[in-house]
């Protein structure tokens, strides 16, 4: 008898901005995320994703505007295009206080903070939410983002992923290595917690050096859940390395399983296990009680796209490093890029009959993004051959917040958790014991030596 396959997990994509993927759509009377900065919608949207059953949400983050060094960003403010966007990981304090289970992660970019203050303010935040904090690793690839932070220009692609793992081993060190267990002691006849078991771990690298020890002590994870969503060879090598999940964006499930094959090779490669890592595909939903009325909210949501916000996000429309905009017919192979190289050739193979040009990206970016349209029933026949592919879980890109969270949550979950598609209920604890079954890192994970390291 063959057991029955593991039900998916569920993550919702979403960012602290009006204007996050699918763009156009804030103008929708149905949208609230016009009105992003009221923090009243983030801790209902949290709850209704807790009542859902949602094992997390996660928001995506940049720190800087999409177009190139020195471009305007005036496309980006009119459509509301990640411009205004706020700081998730101050959100996430509100968030972890207004639910008890819901996993909250964030992501932050190598580039942006010092790996000494982002251990620190993760670590707080874990022990805020008890242990339910994940960490989106990012390099950054706006050229704009890297100039907010003092450099000319971003680092070269690989060099990029090479200053991101040095940047990780700092965290490691901090988070894993730093404090013992049982270094904090709260006696009150005695100390409050035992140098001796307080480390200092005395970092000298290429682009860090940190003295230490950490500043807080463990928290219930220690190291966050790792996520990243690398599509290169590099970004593929650096998650195979370090990522217990990675976000995918496959243009078809036979792309998928072959994603997910290669990146648990890699991890095996890499000293891992196969199922230290699992995998998250981007999928939109388009619900409808018919499948007629499914098509008919899908040609109504299309109404409201806005091509212009796709063409700028796509950040093929300028010249990264000059900021000069590119020609429209100028054939993708030709666009010098900086990121997104997996994707750029995913868009490729997505015309075969002809080279795909700047122009036809708005079109096949909303291809891209896989879509599925239909009744409950179709979605989940659709979930299940995912599942099939070997993915571990769904994260559900929104068109409007909340209702695109509230209409899967209501008439999906119900059928997948008929089906034995989606769990019933949390498992107790940190997001890390919810998703694995262990509350820190395995020990065949690359942090664990650096645990008793510095002592
Ligand atoms: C689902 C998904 C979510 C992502 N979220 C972010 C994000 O929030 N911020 C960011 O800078 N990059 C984000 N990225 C981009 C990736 O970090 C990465 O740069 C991109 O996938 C290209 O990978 P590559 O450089 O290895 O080709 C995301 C990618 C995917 C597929």
């Amino acid at each position: 008898m063959t057991s029955s396959p593991a039900p998916l997990r569920f993550s919702a994509f979403v960012m602290y901005t009006a204007s996050h993927i699918q763009h156009g759509l804030w103008r929708h009377p149905d949208a609230r995320q016009a009105d992003f900065e009221d923090v009243g919608l983030w801790v209902d949207l949290a709850r209704t994703l807790e009542r859902g059953g949602f094992d997390a949400m996660f928001f995506a983050d940049v720190v800087g505007v999409y177009g190139g060094a020195g471009a305007a960003y005036d496309i980006n403010a009119r459509e509301g295009l990640q411009l205004p966007s706020h700081d998730p990981s101050v959100l996430l304090s509100a968030l972890a206080v207004s639910t008890e289970h819901l996993g909250l992660a964030f992501t932050s970019s190598t580039l942006q903070a010092h790996p000494f203050e982002f251990a620190r303010r993760v670590s707080t935040l874990d022990h805020i939410s008890r242990g339910r904090i994940g960490w989106n690793i990012v390099t950054s690839h706006l050229e704009n983002a890297a100039r907010n932070f003092g450099h000319d220009r971003l680092l070269d692609h690989d060099e990029r992923y090479a200053q991101a793992q040095e940047y990780l081993d700092v965290a490691y060190k901090l988070w894993e290595g730093s404090w013992d267990d049982g270094a904090l002691l709260k006696d009150r006849q005695g100390a409050y917690a035992d140098p001796a078991g307080i480390h200092r771990i005395d970092h000298h690298g290429r682009w860090y050096d940190v003295e230490g020890p950490h500043l807080v002590s463990p928290s219930p994870q220690r190291t966050p859940l790792l996520f990243q969503a690398g599509a290169s060879p590099a970004g593929a090598a650096f998650a195979a390395r370090n990522a217990e999940a990675s976000f995918i964006l496959a243009p078809d499930r036979e792309r998928a399983r072959d994603i997910v094959a290669n990146g648990k090779r890699l991890a095996v490669e890499a000293g891992r296990s196969a199922d230290d890592i699992s995998y998250y595909q981007g999928i939109t939903f388009i619900i409808g009680s018919t499948e007629e009325e499914a098509r008919r909210k899908e040609a109504e949501i299309d109404e409201y796209l806005s091509a212009d916000a796709f063409f700028v996000h796509s950040n093929l429309g300028t010249d990264q490093r000059t900021g000069q905009p590119i020609p429209p017919d100028t054939l993708l192979k030709d666009v010098p890029t900086q990121g997104g190289q997996g994707q750029l050739e995913w868009l490729r193979q997505l015309s075969p009959d002809r080279e795909p040009t700047v122009a036809d990206l708005a079109r096949l970016s909303a291809k891209l993004r896989g879509r599925i349209v239909g009744t409950p029933e179709q979605i989940a026949d659709e979930l299940d051959a995912w599942r099939e592919v070997g993915v571990a879980g769904i994260n559900v890109m929104n068109w409007m917040i909340p209702s695109s969270y509230e209409e899967f949550i209501d008439h999906v979950m119900p059928v997948l958790r008929r089906r034995g598609l989606a769990a019933e209920g949390y498992t107790e604890g940190t997001l890390r014991r919810k998703l694995t079954g262990r509350d820190t890192l395995p020990d065949t994970h690359p942090a664990a030596r650096y645990r008793g390291a510095f002592a």
